[in-house]
């Protein structure tokens, strides 16, 4: 399975969609986050991270760039690059280095950095309705793994 695809009604689908996919994450993992401003990228954030356990609040990384998680299993990295445009500011942020085999990184607007780790799940939402529709492509054996036990 390389490709999953589901309308996700409401706001508490996708926080759904994001606990079900918690325990299918594999440490060393990158997933980026796709759609315009407004899309559910966060959201679908905040459900994986209850579902790996955390109990706070899920800030938005818009200003930071990253928020960072630890749990007993991994650490979890969650960008927004949707601010972060100099290139050079990007390389000696030493940012390459929350991309290692004990994280996993969830990354919004990957887009606008460049030279990214490459992504296992690639990650795209976009209104439709009231609701809106994702789709989950897996470009790697451990993308494909998720994917498949997100099928059963
Ligand atoms: N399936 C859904 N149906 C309807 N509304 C949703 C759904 N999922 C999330 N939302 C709503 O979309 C709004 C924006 O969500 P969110 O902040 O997650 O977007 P984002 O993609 O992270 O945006 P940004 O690029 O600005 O960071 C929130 O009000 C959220 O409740
Ligand atoms: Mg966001």
């Amino acid at each position: 399975m390389t490709k999953v695809n589901r309308f996700l009604a409401t706001e508490d689908d996708t926080l759904a969609l994001g606990r079900t996919l918690a325990p299918l994450l594999e440490p060393g993992m990158v997933l980026h986050l796709r759609g315009d401003l407004g899309a559910g990228k966060t959201t679908l954030a905040r459900g994986i991270l209850h579902g790996l356990g955390h109990k706070g609040r899920v800030k938005s990384p818009t200003y930071t760039l990253v928020e960072p998680y630890q749990f007993s299993r991994l650490y979890l990295y969650h960008f927004d690059f949707y601010r972060f445009l100099d290139p050079e500011e990007l390389a000696n942020s030493g940012f390459r280095e929350y991309f290692n085999p004990e994280s996993v990184c969830l990354v919004e607007w990957p887009e606008k950095a460049p030279e990214l780790p490459a992504a296992d799940l690639d990650i795209s939402m976009r209104p439709d309705g009231e609701g809106r529709a994702i789709v989950i492509s897996a470009h790697t054996e451990a993308g494909r793994r998720c994917l498949d036990k997100l099928k059963d």
